[in-house]
């Protein structure tokens, strides 16, 4: 079945306040709408997206109009000086407390700015419009937001729920092709969670992603947002079902961290932690599907991805020991030290949670 036409959807977070996401071609136009009754807009801008897309802006009054501070995107936002920029640009910009905050850019911008609008005047609104795959299906639903400290990613952050998410999938037309692969990770792994239904939709929508077909792109984002809503309305403050969402990341995370952060696209990590998790599944026994994994890294090649770790240190010319691994994954954050906690996919749609691995059989699948 091809892509359906590429209408906006609209997917509905059930937190309280509830809050809606708008996904498709046309979803950037409704930002300022999307900032309701605001009494002021402020908009924090990835300083790229801005000289790619920023025109589209524009064409929205109130935004036109609005104070603008355009900043370095990457892990360069994600700082204690940028923040501190940024919240004396809202005081510079007379926000009050009845404000919005308006974000445009990938996850890191998304981070940023949802942390600034979390403090400034104790809480403004913030309305995402994301800019990157990964952003669109992950970073800018659920509320987490953060910078970076010296002993690592994400460990100064607050949860604070956007007004609402515009995700414009006709953005995504000018990624870099390793932004879109790193995006393609999460949706794969997004779509295990969701289930057969999503997962055989992206197994028939691969090649038109590949070429950004917007009518698939829509229609994965909307499905893996879906996904993520209803995870996050059961669990907003990621104290049980949410950490599902890991499923691929403690390994992928150790890939990250031993290749040194920024060479291996966090999606693109994730993808292998799949492909490692899998492995993990089939050895403990508790995949009950025996046509699983095989499927899934026919549909991570499918999408360009790297379907093993062999694959990776083929394409990195890294050697990416398995011991180095190990000792990553020790540090996760997500689980005790020394004993990093797995979420094991079973079945589409099916994972088991918080399994405990010995080292022994952590090393095997990291050979
Ligand atoms: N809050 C969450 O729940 C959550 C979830 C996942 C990831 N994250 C965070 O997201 C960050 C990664 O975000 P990201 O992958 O979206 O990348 P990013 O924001 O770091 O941007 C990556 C690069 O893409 C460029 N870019 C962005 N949009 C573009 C476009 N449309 N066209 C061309 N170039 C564009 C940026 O300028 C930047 O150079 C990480 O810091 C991660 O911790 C947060
Ligand atoms: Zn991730």
């Amino acid at each position: 079945m091809e892509p359906r036409a590429a209408a906006d959807e609209v997917v509905e977070v059930a937190t309280s306040p509830p809050y809606l996401v708008r996904v498709g071609p046309g979803a950037l136009a409704h930002v300022s709408a999307a900032c309701g009754s605001a009494s002021g807009v402020a908009l924090l801008v990835d300083q790229r997206v801005e000289s790619l897309h920023g025109a589209l802006l524009d064409a929205q009054p109130r935004l036109r109009a609005a104070p603008r501070l355009s900043l370095e995107g990457g892990e360069a936002a994600k700082t204690f000086g940028v923040l501190e920029r940024a919240l004396d640009f809202l005081t510079d910009a007379g926000l009050d407390r009845q404000g919005c905050v308006v974000t445009f850019g990938g996850g890191s911008l998304g981070d940023l700015g949802g942390l600034a609008a979390s403090l400034y005047k104790r809480g403004v609104a913030v309305v995402h419009a994301p800019t990157t795959l990964l952003a669109q299906v992950d970073a800018s639903v659920g509320g987490k937001t953060a910078i970076n400290l010296r002993g690592g990613k994400n460990l100064a952050g607050t949860f604070h729920q956007p007004r609402a998410v515009c995700a414009d999938t006709t953005l995504l037309a000018t990624l870099d092709p390793d932004e879109l692969r790193s995006g393609l990770g999460e949706v794969v792994k997004t779509a295990m969670l969701a289930g057969e239904a999503t997962l055989a939709r992206l197994e028939v929508l691969a090649p038109a992603l590949g070429r950004r077909d917007a009518a698939a792109l829509t229609e994965l984002v909307a499905a893996c947002v879906r996904h993520k809503a209803r995870v996050v309305a059961q669990d907003p403050l990621e104290r049980g079902l949410r950490r599902s969402l890991n499923l691929g990341h403690t390994f992928g995370h150790a890939i990250e961290s031993v290749a040194g952060y920024g060479r291996v696209p966090h999606g693109v990590a994730v993808a292998v932690g799949l492909s490692l998790a899998l492995r993990a599944a089939e050895s403990l026994g508790l995949c009950s599907d025996p046509d699983y994994p095989g499927r899934i890294r026919a549909l991570l090649q499918a999408l360009g991805l790297c379907s093993s770790l062999q694959e990776l240190r083929r394409e990195l010319g890294q050697p990416l020991s398995g011991g180095d691994l190990l000792a990553a994954m020790a540090h996760d954050k997500k689980g005790a030290v020394g004993a990093p906690e797995l979420v094991v996919p079973a079945a589409p749609g099916s994972v088991e949670p918080g399994v405990r691995a010995t080292a022994e059989q952590l090393s095997s699948w990291l050979a």
